[in-house]
């Protein structure tokens, strides 16, 4: 391994500042903030947090872990296992995480993924007292070239008083000169950021360090998780085939060119399958400007389909990541990775005119959006990119299936019980049963489009029902609420909405 990293290191003395995982990890003292390198489980730095989980068992502490956004090697369950978790930001997948944080053991602040780095920047969340990055090389001047995601990176870097570098042996060489690193200067007076095409680069191939912070390096060969890609089915087939027609329909409206508008697509199965579907169709030359580049996005690119993506993390499955990392110079003139700051920048979102296709838990029938909380109450994961980009996007897109639970729960309700996306972020929602362009219409004729189109049968006829009956009361967007919240109160109490379908609350 020595050698291998000799090839990959080029900061004179660095053998010096060699380091077991266990020696690192206790640079970490109770009470720190700590910042971890990892976004959509890529690029995570994987031997110093397992480090200080097991030191945890013997002695005791207590962090605010920072990071891109979820972790690989249930890194996230592990360490919410072992006690080391007091605050955890900006966004978790981990199911042992999660009921950590719904029992009020951890304190999640769940946060806009662009957002994190700036409230860093500008001195609101406390000092970052240690960055643990994961790198494929470290040049003759500190600088750390990351792997597969960049995420945070670049801030905690800069940010923090003491840096561990995790040089990753085994990950590919190739992804050398795959990244652009540019921080925003900091406000007010910021200059624009000079992005104005996905494939515009305007930084630098690594982030700069200053080598004295470097306290400690430590060697790894351990890979990615491979991401877990839920099969496409009829369902999230059907979404699919909505929103392509909806973009052949806008193509020939002449509102865009085949080409449509930078695309970002969240990750999962409908995410999946609607960038495959953009193969069958007429669709030329179009571009991505995500947060992650998953299978289906090197599928495109395979297929010609995508002429460019930026992001900031690769996430692929085992299958085709052997085939990508293996192929990775046939790509890179094709892909960026970036700060997340930057994929997900709301004015880039905004600039660019991008597509934002995200998923959400429910929506309601005026069009407000819940993506984070079941039953208002408990934490799914997490708000994600899905907010920096709904806003700000040209075209701001919710799918979901019409009902979850075998039926039992309806995705389409009165009211949403916790709001993450408010309706005048939302243009389109898609279920298997339709699409609902929300674009001009006022909320009771949004109402009416989206009971319509996205609501399951079953239900349909009780919100219709709802609907007519808040209308009687009056008022611009018409409620009741007794009734409204009485959909989620049936969820709570029988597992099942069914109830309101009977007319029983
Ligand atoms: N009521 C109650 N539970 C619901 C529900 C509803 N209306 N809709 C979905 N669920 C539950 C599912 O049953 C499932 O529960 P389980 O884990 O107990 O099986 C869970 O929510 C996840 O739903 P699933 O259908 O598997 O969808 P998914 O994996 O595509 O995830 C989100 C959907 C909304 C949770 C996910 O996309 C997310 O976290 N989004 C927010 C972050 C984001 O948008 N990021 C930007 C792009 S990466």
């Amino acid at each position: 391994m020595i050698e291998l990293a000799a090839q990959r290191c080029q900061l004179p003395g660095w053998r010096d500042r060699l380091h077991s995982a266990d020696e690192a990890a206790a640079l970490i003292h109770d009470g720190m903030t700590v910042g971890m390198s990892g976004f959509t489980r890529a690029g995570e730095a994987k031997e110093v947090p397992l480090a200080l989980a097991r030191r945890a068992e013997r002695d005791p502490l207590k962090i605010t872990l920072m990071t891109g956004a979820s972790l690989g090697h249930d890194i996230d369950g592990i360490l919410a296992d072992a006690g080391v978790l007091a605050r955890r930001m900006p966004f978790q997948v981990d199911k042992r995480l999660r009921a950590a944080i719904n029992r009020g053991e951890v304190m999640f602040v769940d946060t806009h993924l662009s957002e994190m780095a700036e409230q860093l920047r500008h001195d609101q969340l406390g000092a970052l007292d240690i960055a643990v990055i994961e790198a494929v090389a470290i040049t003759a001047d500190g600088g750390i070239i990351p792997t597969t995601s960049v995420g945070n990176s670049a801030s905690f870097v800069a940010q923090a008083d003491q840096i561990i570098i995790e040089l990753n042996v085994a990950a590919p060489e190739a992804l050398i000169g795959l990244h652009d690193i540019y921080l925003p200067e900091k406000r007010p007076g910021r200059r624009p950021i000079p992005i104005s095409a996905p494939d515009t680069r305007i930084g630098t191939p690594h982030i700069p360090v200053d080598p004295d912070k470097i306290a400690a390096i430590v060697l790894t060969t351990e890979q990615d998780s491979p991401a877990e890609i839920t099969p496409a089915n009829a369902t999230t087939e059907r979404i699919a085939e909505h929103l392509i027609e909806f973009f052949e329909n806008e193509v020939a409206a002449g509102r865009m060119s085949l080409s449509l508008m930078p695309l970002q697509a969240g990750i999962g199965s409908v995410a999946n399958a609607v960038l495959h579907g953009l193969m069958a169709g007429p669709f030329e030359n179009l571009t991505m400007y995500s947060e992650v580049l998953q299978d289906s996005t090197f599928e495109l690119l395979d297929h010609g389909t995508l002429r460019f993506a930026s992001a900031s993390a690769i996430t692929l499955s085992d299958a085709y990541g052997a085939r990508v990392w293996n192929n990775l110079a046939h790509y890179r003139e094709r892909i960026v990775l970036r700060p997340q700051e930057l994929s997900n920048h709301p004015g880039m979102s905004r600039r660019l005119g991008v597509i934002a296709i995200n998923t959400a838990i429910e929506f309601d029938i005026y069009g407000n959006v819940n993506s984070t909380h079941i039953n208002g109450t408990r934490m799914m994961n997490g708000i994600g990119g899905s907010g920096d980009f709904a806003r700000n996007s040209h075209l701001s897109i919710f799918v979901t299936t019409s009902t979850a639970k075998t039926g039992a729960l309806s995705s389409v309700v009165p009211f949403v019980s916790h709001v993450d996306h408010v309706e005048h972020d939302v243009d389109i929602l898609v279920t298997e049963h339709g699409l609902a362009d929300l674009r001009g219409l006022a909320p009771r004729e949004r109402a009416r489009v989206i009971i319509d189109r996205c609501a399951d049968p079953f239900y349909r006829p009780a919100l219709a029902d709802y609907f007519e009956t808040a209308c009687a009361r009056g008022g611009h967007t018409p409620h009741c609420l007794e009734q409204a919240l009485a959909w989620h109160v049936a969820a709570e109490r029988d597992g099942s909405m069914h109830a309101m379908v009977a007319g029983q609350t």
